[in-house]
């Protein structure tokens, strides 16, 4: 059975000269199971007429938002609710601001906005217009949300320019649309992740608490998602929306994650600890706001539950990954720590210099029993899918190393 059978997809075709190879992909698409309805912008019917995708796809074209004929048919809500994926190819540069933007001005943005379906978009624009300050932006952006974007190819542009803009042929489209519903990096698996910072109370209105962003562990989740697992994100207060696909369990202090972690911890494959848990909390939060006083204050703190170590120490552990923010001694004191805490996995990374805490950068230095990669400075989103891919490359050997030596023993 193909990976496409009975698959719902709902293809958007955007104002690019890449249009014209939308056509061969509605037949690879269908080739592979898939039922396809396609979405034109009115641009693209520059490029394409309706009429094509439509013997193509076998059912009718959409093309307005305000169209009582084919609302009445169908819906935009309706078909937003039908679809198990939204392929926009090709992707113009204008679409991708838009969708970045949450614009629901035509009918291919709209669907988009009102799915909860996964959106992969196929990017084909003049090779400047892909490298514009402005695109690199929304495309982060999609990806911090779990979109997953595919390609651009590298090659000749139809505006007689040379480089990356170039949308994906047909048949490596399908092929990569058949990846991700079959087998994508980590399809079929439960990722736990932990994001942010916790908050120790010291009275009801005040508390200690870290500088994490939680921007690299969101990526991480969106990534997670993007590549096929059923990912879990508790996560300490941030102002970050939950990425698109992935199930968000709110905390505030360490406790708290801890609660939520342990919980979760037996039902998932692998666990990565990305958030920045107090190592200490007040011992004694006042029932009341501490009224000030002129002379020295004293908190006593006591330490928190090692999240972390405690997944580590179960009886049937996760795959754990850990993460180390240091300042200095940075691959020395991660190794101590994968040791230590007996992790599969640590992700160092040094602070300062516009890298880690709350910056939109970070560079990596990923270390396991016998191995380690490093990953050079990048933004959170495109390191996220790096470290994915490291991490279920590991995971997978490992669980075949594990079948192999259970069934050895057996
Ligand atoms: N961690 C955790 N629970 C804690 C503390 C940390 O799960 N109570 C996790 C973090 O999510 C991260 C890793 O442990 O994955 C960081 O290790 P840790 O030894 O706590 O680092 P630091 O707190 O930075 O330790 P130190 O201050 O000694 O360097």
């Amino acid at each position: 059975m193909s990976t496409l059978t009975d698959k719902h997809i709902v293809l958007g075709v955007t104002g690019s000269i890449a249009a014209y190879k939308s056509a061969e992909l509605v037949r690879r698409l269908r080739e592979a199971g898939a039922t396809v309805r396609v979405i034109m912008t009115a641009a693209a019917t520059a490029f394409i007429t309706p009429l094509t995708l439509q013997a193509l796809s076998g059912h009718p074209v959409r093309q307005k938002l305000m169209d009582p004929e084919a609302e009445a048919a169908m819906s935009h809500i309706e078909l937003a609710r039908w679809a198990d994926a939204i392929l926009v190819a090709p992707a113009s540069a204008d679409f991708l601001a838009r969708l970045a933007h949450g614009l629901a001005d035509d009918l291919l943005a709209t669907v988009c906005l009102a799915s909860q379906a996964p959106i992969l978009v196929a990017p084909a624009m003049n090779r400047v217009m892909w490298e514009s300050a402005a695109t690199v932006e929304n495309c982060a952006t999609l990806r911090r949300r779990g979109a997953v974007i595919l390609g651009p190819g590298e090659g000749e542009q139809a505006c007689g320019e040379l480089g990356f803009g170039r949308m994906l042929d047909a048949d490596v489209l399908a092929a990569q649309v058949a990846t991700y519903f079959g087998d994508a990096e980590l399809g079929g698996v439960r990722v736990l992740i932990t994001a942010g910072p916790t908050r120790e109370a010291l009275d009801p209105v005040r508390y200690l608490s870290n500088r994490s962003s939680g921007k690299m562990g969101y990526a991480l989740a969106a990534a997670a998602a993007a590549a096929g697992a059923s990912v879990t994100l508790v996560s300490g207060p941030v102002n970050l929306p939950a990425p698109r696909a992935v199930d968000r369990i709110e905390v505030q202090s360490a406790e708290q994650m801890f609660n939520a972690v342990m919980a979760l911890a037996p039902e998932c494959d692998i666990f990565v600890g990305v958030a920045a848990v107090a190592d200490y909390r007040p011992v004694h939060p006042a029932a009341n706001k501490l009224k000030k006083k002129n002379e020295e204050m004293h908190i006593v703190l006591e330490p928190t539950a090692d999240i972390l170590a405690a997944v580590a120490a179960l009886s049937q552990a996760p795959f754990t990954v850990g993460f180390a923010a240091e300042t200095d001694h940075v691959s020395a004191y991660a190794r101590s720590k994968l040791r230590d805490k007996r992790l599969r996995m640590i992700v160092a990374n040094r602070v300062g210099e516009g890298l880690g805490f709350d910056a939109d950068d970070n560079a990596l230095e990923v270390i396991w029993d016998g191995g380690e990669q490093q990953l050079a400075r990048a933004p959170k989103s495109r390191l996220a899918e790096d470290l994915i891919s490291i991490i279920a490359e590991r995971y997978h050997a490992e669980s075949s190393t594990e079948d192999s030596g259970s069934a050895h023993r057996a």
